[in-house]
């Protein structure tokens, strides 16, 4: 039986992993991961580690997971992935993707960075599946980032957060010296024409103090917005309302009908993109 895709990446990526309950590191046994502590963890069939063991957080579903890689392979957020991948150093050793998904930004990193390895961890086991086959220097991992980040201290140059939770100071505890942290939140715009037809969730206002003060001890230092108006096709809009925090609660079939009956809609695609270091 050949190695599954993601193993070697895996192996490479273990230095940089760390045991989600005591942060000690951790070490290949056959198909298993475990720490000095004794803490142990499953390597999965298709490659990935799932550290995230007693987590509750529900993460994206199987069909989530599958529209948002239906929706990305489209290129309506490829100037979101050229922004991103332009914030990473092409000198990075190691890049790690946080609430990953199907790590489509961190393949976009690694390939500005021939050098680098890279982890995409998500709570969501469909998301890790995918972002095992995501880049050949690309392992994946399963974990809750509500608790401890399971990377050791210190072990990356560029993390990546895009459309997902962060945490200031675990970020500081896991970035290198002079690493950076890559952010992506919407803008108040993003998707607007899609929020009143489809009861999509309207931001919260005040995001971008709210970012500053959750990215502390880290300090933003430099900042873009991408916008553009894309024309999505009525799978495409069904896609970027289920693939979001919506798809936990509407209707998959109801949604595409809606869509198919409204026909192409122009969408306003608007992200700011924070990076923050030391
Ligand atoms: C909006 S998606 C963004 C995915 C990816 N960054 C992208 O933009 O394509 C949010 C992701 O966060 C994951 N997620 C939500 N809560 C999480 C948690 N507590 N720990 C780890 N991942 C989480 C979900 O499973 C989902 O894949
Ligand atoms: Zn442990």
């Amino acid at each position: 039986m050949s190695a599954p895709e993601g193993s070697a990446a895996l192996d490479g990526a273990l230095p940089a992993l760390a045991c989600p309950v005591c942060l000690a590191p951790l070490a290949r046994h056959g198909a298993s991961l475990r720490c000095t502590a004794g803490h142990a963890f499953d390597v999965a069939r298709q490659g990935y580690a799932a550290l995230a063991t007693g987590s509750t957080v529900p993460g994206d579903t199987a069909a989530m997971v599958a529209d948002r890689v239906a929706f990305l392979a489209a290129g309506h957020y490829a100037a979101i992935h050229e922004a991103v991948a332009a914030t990473v150093p092409a000198a990075a050793h190691r890049i790690a993707d946080l609430a990953c998904g199907p790590a489509t930004y961190l393949a976009r990193a690694l390939d500005a960075a021939p050098e680098a390895l890279g982890v995409g961890i998500d709570v969501s086991a469909a998301a890790a599946r995918a972002a095992a086959k995501a880049h050949p220097r690309a392992a994946a991992a399963t974990a809750d980032l509500r608790r401890r980040v399971p990377l050791a201290t210190a072990s990356i140059d560029a993390a990546l957060v895009v459309f997902g939770p962060r945490d200031g100071a675990e970020l500081d505890r896991v970035l290198a010296p002079g690493g950076t942290a890559t952010v992506v939140v919407p803008e108040e715009d993003h998707l607007a024409q899609l929020r009143e037809p489809f009861g999509m969730l309207g931001l919260a206002p005040d995001k971008e103090r709210r970012l500053v003060e959750r990215m502390r001890p880290l300090a933003p230092q430099g900042s873009q917005v991408v916008r553009e108006r894309r024309l999505l096709d009525p799978e495409d809009v069904a896609r970027v309302v289920l693939m979001g925090p919506s798809g936990h609660h509407l209707e998959a079939d109801r949604v595409r009908a809606e869509a198919a009956a409204l026909g192409p809609l122009p969408v306003t695609v608007a992200v700011r993109v924070v990076v923050f270091g030391r």
